[in-house]
């Protein structure tokens, strides 16, 4: 890779941007546009379902040449390639980054340690399918002989999050008859609430966990298999019809006494953050059937095909990447809003926000180097219009800068009540405001001539030149979910690749999971106190006070 071994910030291409920032100094939205009457036709990109707007960013076509210099003198094409071929590119944890095998047709062959890992693929979605078909049809009996009725994930993080995110997503495609719920936090409340109201004779439990190692799901697991035998009072023999397990590890699937006829299979090479598409699907699978569940996986691979082979000035995941770099490098922005204009995506943002800051919530080089350049934004936000009647206003008038990303669909769901299809326009119409008011503002004179007295004229200007993207689509489908999904997926990954970080591992997690296995006893038994700091032990002092220990 030609990026190994030449810092970033040292880089000429990287001098020349923090140059042309200089020169672009105060630049205006309101002058870009007035200059080029045709900017939002040029500024303008497909890709599949995706129409993309990106007029309303600070760039020029010299800043956009500039940004694509710096990808192509990073490499970021070169390790694309070597991703999609399989090799080993998370070099932290030795292993290959192949999220996007498990989209493509059965016919494709890619290799990792000289095996083609794509039939194992198709072997897995198969056995999904018939699992789902056997208890969607009925025809898959609970311990007692009743039919299925809710199904219970438990999971967290990648496990978790991705199933549930795209479960809301999708209502509209469910199966209604059935319910489905997610079970994440080790909080006890969290499974509490899942199964206050079910009858164990009609619940199945999916435990859902790559390493199946992580405490809070083995803890939760552990939990619900008890809530199940006691609400059956029945024995072990229970528990197969009840449990099913998705993982790679499939001697820890049977340490927990689930029968690896009943587990579904994924590999090292797909990241957690990354494995919605896996096994780990299964839930979503029984909820939307597996013909949707293919579409979607048909929408991942369209825009995966795309970032292969567009060229970079069509490349959309490319852009939006290197869009973050101009913000997050040059502009000082520290956080990144994704604001969806859809019900549906209510859990997108939370969803993101594993994919992008575990990925690139990092602070050294792939070879273990400090890096002097800030990398992955804050990603945050929640849908409009929600947000617009609580944060907004710093977006619009506050002192920091937020690109944000402004997500909507022309058409409602097709099963929305027709007395509500009414609403989705003045739903849109907010979207479109939105980014209308966050690039343009509104000047004094503007204020002025609306006759607002002289001393309220400053509170009432809106300097505007907040940067947007608008990504339309004509509905919410499992194809255009999946579009979505790969298009921040490679997005993160162009971002990674600038930054020369491991985007694909996640270390930063491991210190408080070893803590908090210290802390427990401490707060249990009172024990083992000695080796914690002088603030976490008056709190465990105070902690174990207020529970009467
Ligand atoms: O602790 C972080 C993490 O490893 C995530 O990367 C992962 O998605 C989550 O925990 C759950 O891990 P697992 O699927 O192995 O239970």
């Amino acid at each position: 890779m030609n990026a190994e071994g030449r810092r970033l910030d040292q880089t000429a291409e990287w001098t020349a941007l923090g140059k042309h920032r200089e020169q672009l100094g105060e630049v205006r939205l309101r002058d870009l546009f007035d200059q080029d009457p045709d900017r939002a036709g040029r500024y303008t990109l497909q890709v599949g379902d995706l129409h993309l707007d990106y007029s309303k960013h600070l760039v020029t076509d010299e800043t956009l040449r500039l940004l694509r210099e710096l990808a192509a003198a990073r490499g970021v094409a070169e390790l694309r390639d070597a991703m999609f071929r399989g090799e080993k590119i998370n070099v932290t944890e030795n292993r290959a980054v192949l999220h996007t095998a498990l989209r493509v047709p059965e016919s494709a062959s890619i290799e990792v340690d000289g095996e083609n890992v794509v039939p194992a693929v198709h072997a897995v979605l198969r056995k999904m399918q018939v699992f789902t078909d056997r208890v969607r049809s009925g025809e898959w009996k609970g311990h007692t002989g009743k039919r299925i009725k809710t199904v219970v994930n438990i999971g967290i993080g990648g496990s978790d999050l991705g199933p549930a995110m795209a479960y809301e997503a999708l209502r509209a495609y469910t199966h209604r008859d059935m319910q489905f719920r997610f079970v994440s936090n080790v909080d006890g409340a969290d499974l509490h609430e899942a199964v206050r109201d079910l009858d164990p004779a009609e619940t199945l439990f999916i435990v859902a966990s790559k390493t199946f190692t992580t405490i809070e799901t083995i803890t939760n697991a552990t939990s619900a298999r008890n809530w199940l035998l006691t609400g059956l009072r029945a024995g072990e023999e229970a528990v197969a019809k009840h449990f099913v397990a998705l993982s790679t590890n499939a001697e820890k699937v049977a340490d927990f006494g689930i029968d690896t006829d009943n587990m579904f299979e994924f590999w090292d090479w797909v990241g957690g953050r990354y494995s919605f598409d896996s096994a780990i699907g299964l839930s979503l699978m029984l909820a939307i059937g597996p013909e949707a569940f293919r579409e979607m996986l048909a929408g991942f691979h369209l825009v995966d095909e795309h970032f292969r082979c567009a060229p970079a000035e069509e490349n959309v995941p490319l852009l939006l990447g290197l869009l973050g770099i101009w913000y997050g490098n040059f502009w000082d922005a520290q956080s990144h809003a994704v604001l969806p204009y859809s019900h549906y995506l209510s859990k997108f943002t939370a969803y993101l926000q594993q994919l992008d800051m575990e990925s690139n919530g990092k602070s050294v080089t792939r070879d273990g180097n400090p890096v002097h350049w800030q990398t992955g934004p804050v990603v945050w936000g929640t849908p409009g219009t929600n947000g617009q009647h609580a944060y907004y206003q710093l977006l619009h008038q506050g002192t920091k800068l937020i690109p944000a990303d402004l997500i909507g669909f022309a058409n409602p769901v097709e099963d929305l009540h027709p007395g509500l299809v009414a609403q989705h326009d003045l739903l849109m119409a907010n979207l479109f405001a939105q980014g209308q008011a966050l690039a343009f503002g509104k000047t004094p004179d503007e204020v002025r001539a609306e006759g607002v007295p002289e001393e309220l004229v400053p509170h009432k200007t809106f300097q505007g030149n907040r940067p947007t993207t608008t990504i339309l689509a004509k509905e919410l489908t499992p194809s255009v979910l999946g579009q979505l999904i790969a298009l921040y997926e490679h997005k993160v990954f162009v971002q990674g690749a600038v930054w020369n970080i491991d985007s694909f591992d996640q270390w930063g997690v491991e210190l408080g999971k070893v803590l908090a296995k210290r802390v427990e006893p401490a707060l249990t038994e009172g024990t083992d106190v000695e080796g914690l700091d002088a603030s976490t032990r008056s709190l465990v002092a105070t902690y174990r006070e207020m529970r009467g220990r």
